[in-house]
């Protein structure tokens, strides 16, 4: 069986996983399923870059060790695998000892052979993104000089440093991209690529004495090996020494097109070194914005897949990201944009042929599925389409993939029209024909099923279910379909796949979201809101509630009875003559059979509504008098 080893970049735990990282995961993961599909020895590789500056200062800023931070938030990344249905084989952590055995083992090994050396570098240096900048790519503002990246200031960096004499190889990986002219897609990449490879490549320093969060130079413990040299590394590290034999000359990787020079000049460089196979594609793709604008932070606009998923459904969003942009251009994210998609695509061209079809089998045939061997448009388009979908995804071309398919499913919506099933149905004579038809719409179905179940899992099983067929398609081959074999199934009950939506509901919904998110208030409704100094003097127990403690605190003026629903984040002896915020003025109200008079104020960080993380307010001062109002 032929081999088809895939990899995503392993990301960096600090950031809170996008759309952006959403995005390459589910790609791969199409990928794969597709390539199972096709009968392919599949391994699927995502993980966690766990080391580096950024980690190590926002460790200490929590008063954490970097270990215990990364174990704590490597996490969200698998619940969002989770949550997506990401079929990986594998998730490495750089933090993990197989993974820091074969740095380790690589760096001694290129010592030992004479590519990796000592010397010493200073160069412009990005302390964020963790990189030193070449001189021709620094932007220079106002005198400073800044990162191309991340637009922060550089700051200049001298250091005693390993290198990696990489630039005794680039003529060797020049040849093989001349003789592999696929080897990085898309061919602007490419193009790029050779263009940086021909200017010239210097030796890279490898390691640095500034930072402390990373793996050790073997033998020189002063020096830790620098994150990216660490972190290309996963890509073996992962497979152990069998699954290397099995899978390492089939490797692809997928990767934005931000970190194309890592993957395709940096790591193949290394691999020539280490004399081991070059990955036999490297694909980037392109950027996502949103309603236009670039993502980030401050500007509140990074999309979060969680809630996507959550509002949308999964397989909506799984389809619209591969449909909506060619893959490796760059694409704009816009709610609207996937609510057309869901309605037009998704209720209205594949849920309608599929309650059509069921609604006809179940009408003409009492459920069962007639047998008809006549030759059909559709038998006929089959083949191509299926050829055509494994011409788009050898290219990774996912949108065409789509296209295909959907080409399929109009022509199978306007065999509906041109046979006109309710009129044959009225003439008992025409009975061949219309056995005709609902025989090879419910193959169109069954193989439509297939097609789509690599982009959407959880929908091809749902029509896989209401067509009768006990198999799950994800686990089918596509050389096993056959024309015709689904005659004398007995079909399932019709259930709509794809709500549609209203779109006049949810522009309004939108808008009073928008308002309520900046609906401003007066200096005199804030007024109304009475919140004054506290101490909690009593913390108890509520037994039925996992959520609130029963909490007594001192006004000065008087003492109150409070439930806060801050258990899960302290113990009582943590909670005990805090100096804390309370409403005072809130309407009591009875929880768990106490009745509470106030609330206390708290910050909190929420996922799916739920509070992840959570802080009281307290006052700086804290020997403000107790019943101090706040404004
Ligand atoms: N840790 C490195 C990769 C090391 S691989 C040996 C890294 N991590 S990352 O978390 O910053 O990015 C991972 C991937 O997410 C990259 O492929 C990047 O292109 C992708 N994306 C991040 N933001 C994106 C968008 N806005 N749009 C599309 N993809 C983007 O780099």
């Amino acid at each position: 069986m032929k081999a088809f080893y895939i990899t995503t970049p392993i990301y960096y735990v600090n950031d809170i996983p996008h759309i952006g990282h959403a995005y390459t995961t589910i790609a791969c993961d199409v990928s794969a399923r597709y390539k199972r599909m096709k009968g392919f020895d599949v391994y699927f590789l995502t993980g966690t870059d766990e080391h580096g500056q950024k980690i190590q200062v926002s460790a200490e800023a929590k008063g954490k060790t970097p270990q215990e931070l990364v174990d704590e938030i490597h996490v969200n990344f698998k619940r969002l695998w989770q949550v997506l249905n990401i079929s990986n084989d594998d998730f490495i952590r750089t933090t993990e000892a197989r993974h820091i055995k074969k740095v380790q083992e690589i760096f001694a090994k290129l010592i030992s052979q004479g590519d990796i050396y000592k010397g010493k570098y200073s160069g412009y240096y990005c302390v964020p993104d963790e990189t030193y900048v070449p001189e021709n790519a620094i932007i220079e503002h106002d005198g400073k000089k800044l990162c191309p990246d991340c637009g922060r200031e550089l700051i200049i960096m001298e250091e005693e440093s390993y290198f990696f004499k990489g630039s005794k190889y680039v003529p060797a990986l020049i040849k093989f991209y001349e003789d592999h002219v696929k080897a990085v897609m898309p061919r602007i990449r490419y193009n790029e690529i050779m263009s940086f490879l021909k200017g010239g490549v210097k030796d890279q320093s490898v390691s640095r004495t500034s930072l402390k969060w990373g793996i050790p130079v073997p033998g020189d413990e002063a020096h830790v090996i620098y994150v990216w040299f660490d972190a290309l590394i996963n890509y073996v590290s992962a497979l152990g020494e069998n699954n290397f034999a099995r899978y390492w000359p089939n490797v692809r990787h997928m990767v934005g097109k931000d970190i194309i020079r890592f993957h395709c000049v940096t790591w193949p460089l290394m691999l020539l070194a280490l004399g081991y196979d070059l990955p036999v594609e490297i694909i980037a793709h392109g950027w996502w914005t949103v309603d236009g604008e670039k993502m980030s932070k401050t500007k509140g606009n990074v999309i979060d897949p969680f809630k996507i998923v959550e509002s949308y459904g999964l397989d909506a969003f799984r389809y619209f990201l591969l449909r909506e942009v060619p893959f490796g251009n760059d694409g704009d994210f816009s709610e609207l944009a996937l609510v057309n998609r869901i309605n037009s695509d998704l209720a209205n061209d594949l849920g309608n042929l599929l309650n059509r079809t069921l609604q006809m089998i179940k009408s003409y045939r009492a459920g069962i599925v007639p047998k008809n061997e006549d030759i059909s448009p559709l038998s006929e388009l089959a083949p191509e389409i299926l050829s055509r979908v494994d011409e788009a995804m050898n290219e990774y071309a996912y949108d065409d993939a789509l296209k295909a398919i959907w080409e399929f499913i109009s022509r199978t919506n306007k065999f509906i029209d041109e046979t006109l099933a309710w009129k044959l149905a009225k003439d008992p004579a025409k009975s061949h024909e219309l056995d005709y038809v609902l025989l090879n719409l419910y193959e169109a179905l069954r193989l439509t099923g297939l097609l789509i179940a690599p982009f959407m899992p959880d929908t091809a099983s749902k029509i896989y279910s209401q067509l009768g067929i006990n198999d799950e398609p994800v686990k089918l081959l596509y050389e096993s379909f056959s024309w015709g074999a689904g005659a004398g199934t007995r079909i399932n009950k019709s259930e709509v796949l794809f709500p549609r939506i209203d779109i006049n509901e949810w522009q309004k919904s939108k808008e009073t979201a928008k308002l309520e998110q900046n609906s401003e208030i007066t200096i005199e409704d804030f007024a109304k809101v009475d919140m004054r100094v506290a101490e909690i003097i009593n913390v108890e127990e509520i037994p039925r509630s996992k959520k609130l403690y029963k909490l007594e605190v001192d006004l000065g003026y008087e003492k109150r009875t409070v439930c806060s629903g801050i258990k899960a984040f302290f113990t009582p002896e943590e909670l005990m003559h805090k100096r804390v915020i309370l409403v005072t003025n809130l309407k009591p109200v009875k929880l768990c059979g106490i009745m509470s008079n106030g609330m206390i104020l708290a910050a909190s960080v929420k996922h799916d509504g739920v509070a992840e993380a959570l802080t009281l307010l307290t006052p700086f001062d804290e020997t403000i008098p107790l019943g101090s109002k706040v404004s």
